[in-house]
């Protein structure tokens, strides 16, 4: 059943920047902050969103969001689309195959005040790409279209693609679909330098995205391999992209939104401490917690905290003594024993796997 206190209203709406933002708007946005944050499926939860919102992102964005289950589905799929304050800007990202589902799930989109919709036409997980959708619309360029074209005519926010660079690396076409996109009026498109046979050993094709910058007149968001301020500089040194978007490398470090902001203007970027990396991951925990409950929130943990903490000396057993965790007190505990070494945490191996009492019977 439809809540009628979210989604009736489909009318006027406020983005997260107070007023509905045009298309041009949306565009300088891209080309001045240069940094667009990336949907992660199970990571750029709600919770991670509000961590990632102290950070001033200039765009953030949801996990993928099925249309379907959005429409046709329960509170659960209707809860991942609560919005963050902090961002300048925030967009949900659509999933799937069916131009009405994928028109009415953007209308709520809007109607919800978000900033802009993203549609995904890069994932290669089979019960997505099974459906036609994800990467599956690389393949179907006239499907694409359509869907695409039919979501810029139902909403007046900004319409962006996410895409690889083809469905596999005999069958590269993000030229001619990226030029078709354009031509249907979306607002950004992003590039994930890679084709879609599920490999991340795949090296990132700069000249690839290089030829989509040079064909179009709307913002190319570069995207594949960003891990490091110095790999944004080099990402639209190699492509000139108007700007970048790091994947992976926002997994347990938000603070790669500095990092790259810091790089493209030349100010100094020192990386967290030990300190600083506990605080945030304390509150990530404790947004997670808020949001899925005591138990929820702490298994959620297991394979968020070692991300954290990937510099540390001790990973291996802090990686698996986090798995004997089942509430925040645990971890908590867990927290308390990475121990500062100076440049980065080192985990206490010492109270754990070499005798001491495992982090759940303290
Ligand atoms: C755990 C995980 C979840 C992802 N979820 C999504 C998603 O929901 N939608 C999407 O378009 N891409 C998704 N991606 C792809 C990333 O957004 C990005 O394109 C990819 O990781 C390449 O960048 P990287 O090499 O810097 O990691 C996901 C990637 C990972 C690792």
């Amino acid at each position: 059943m439809d809540d009628p206190v979210i989604f009736g209203h489909h009318s006027e709406y406020e983005g997260s920047r107070g007023q509905a933002m045009n298309v041009e708007e949306f565009q300088a946005d891209i080309r001045e902050a240069r940094l667009m944050l990336p949907p992660l499926a199970d990571y750029t939860d709600y919770p991670y969103r509000r961590v990632i919102a102290g950070f001033d992102p200039p765009f953030v964005v949801t996990e993928m969001i099925s249309a379907d289950a959005l429409i046709h589905g329960g509170a659960r799929t209707r809860r991942m689309l609560e919005r963050v304050s902090g961002a300048r800007c925030e967009g949900v990202q659509l999933v799937g195959a069916n131009p009405e589902t994928m028109v009415e799930g953007a209308r709520i989109i809007e109607s919800l005040g978000f900033d802009y919709v993203d549609v995904n036409m890069g994932c290669t997980i089979n019960k997505v790409t099974r459906q036609g959708a994800g990467i599956s619309l690389m393949g179907d360029e006239d499907r694409a279209s359509s869907i695409v074209s039919a979501i810029i005519n139902a909403v007046s926010i900004p319409v962006t693609c996410k895409m690889r660079l083809g469905v596999s690396k005999d069958k590269v076409n993000v030229l001619s679909l990226s030029r078709r996109l354009e031509e249907m009026g979306v607002a950004s498109l992003t590039i994930h330098g890679r084709s879609g046979e599920k490999k991340w050993g795949l090296p990132v094709v700069y000249d690839e995205i290089k030829g989509v910058v040079e064909a179009l007149g709307i913002p190319v968001v570069a995207n594949g391999g960003v891990f490091t301020g110095e790999d944004a500089t080099r990402m639209i040194e190699m492509t000139g992209a108007a700007g970048v978007m790091p994947g992976r490398g926002l997994i347990g470090n938000p603070w790669i939104v500095k990092e790259i902001t810091a790089a493209f203007t030349g100010i100094e970027y020192y990386p967290p401490t030990v300190v600083e990396r506990k605080a945030t991951c304390l509150l990530h925990m404790r947004y997670l917690c808020e949001y899925y409950g005591d138990h929820g929130g702490a298994v959620r943990m297991r394979r968020i905290l070692p991300e954290y903490f990937s510099g540390c000396v001790n990973l291996r057993s802090l990686r698996q003594d986090i798995h004997e965790t089942s509430m925040p007190g645990e971890v908590e505990i867990l927290i308390d024993r990475i121990l500062d070494d100076g440049d980065h945490g080192s985990y206490d191996w010492r109270a754990t796997s070499a005798g001491g009492p495992s982090p759940t019977q303290v």
